[in-house]
């Protein structure tokens, strides 16, 4: 699937991205909510291992269900697609040998290369896991995929609101993963058609932000 229209650039959906809080009531279409999760799927993942997972919601039942679990936040009450990052730590037991054909076919590696590859990976995740670290290396798997579904998502002219003042049990209870500990809530988006313009916020200065080779000594 691709994007025919490009409107922005890479650049631009950066700076002009904002946190919207305030959506009309028009739903997203199908067709640019697909081309959103497909490149949401594009994002990368520690060892391609693609530990995460995005439960779309737009029925009305699932949304007050997940604004009642944000405590009302406006965008909840308001977007016409919630959508949930969940975190899988324990994906990477599952079989990827469809990921590792793929990656054959592609030329990214031969099969001697993939199944090495797969052999490490399994030895990087039960190191995390004896050191309780699966939950956390998923979880950033999962919010850089919703990182680029923001950015493309402002490419496409719609607007989101990232989200992490939920309670995570009401969150899983309303998307059918109540009571699995197997799973967490990395993070919620709303996505609709903005009500609002936000101004820009404001950021730290760059030289608060970035040091050059070492972390500032004192800080
Ligand atoms: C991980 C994450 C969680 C956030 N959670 C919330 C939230 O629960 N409610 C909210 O109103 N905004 C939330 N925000 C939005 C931030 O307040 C917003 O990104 C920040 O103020 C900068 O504004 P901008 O996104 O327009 O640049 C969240 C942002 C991030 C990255």
């Amino acid at each position: 699937m691709t994007i025919t229209q490009q409107t922005l650039s890479v650049v631009e959906a950066i700076r002009t991205r904002r946190t919207v809080r305030h959506y009309r009531p028009d739903p997203v279409s199908e067709r640019d909510l697909d081309v959103l999760l497909e490149l949401a799927a594009e994002a990368p993942s520690s060892w391609n291992l693609q530990d995460r997972s995005i439960v779309v919601v737009s029925s009305e039942e699932g949304r007050a269900a997940l604004a009642a679990a944000t405590g009302g936040q406006p965008q909840a009450l308001e977007a016409p697609v919630l959508l949930v990052f969940l975190a899988e730590p324990q994906a990477w037991r599952e079989d990827r040998a469809d990921v590792r054909r793929r990656a054959v076919a592609s030329g990214a590696g031969n099969e001697e290369f993939a199944a090495a590859f797969a052999e490490a990976s399994t030895a990087f995740q039960l190191d995390l896991e004896e050191r309780g670290l699966t939950r956390e290396y998923a979880v950033k798997d999962a919010v850089i995929a919703a990182s680029f579904l923001l950015l493309a998502a402002t490419e496409l002219g719609l607007a989101t609101s990232p989200m992490n003042g939920w309670g995570e049990e009401a969150v899983k209870a309303a998307v059918g993963v109540g009571g699995r500990e197997d799973i967490a809530v990395a993070l919620l988006v709303a996505l609709g058609h903005p009500a609002e313009n936000r101004p820009h916020p404001g950021r730290r200065s760059l030289a608060r932000v970035v040091s050059r080779e070492r972390y500032p000594a004192g800080r």
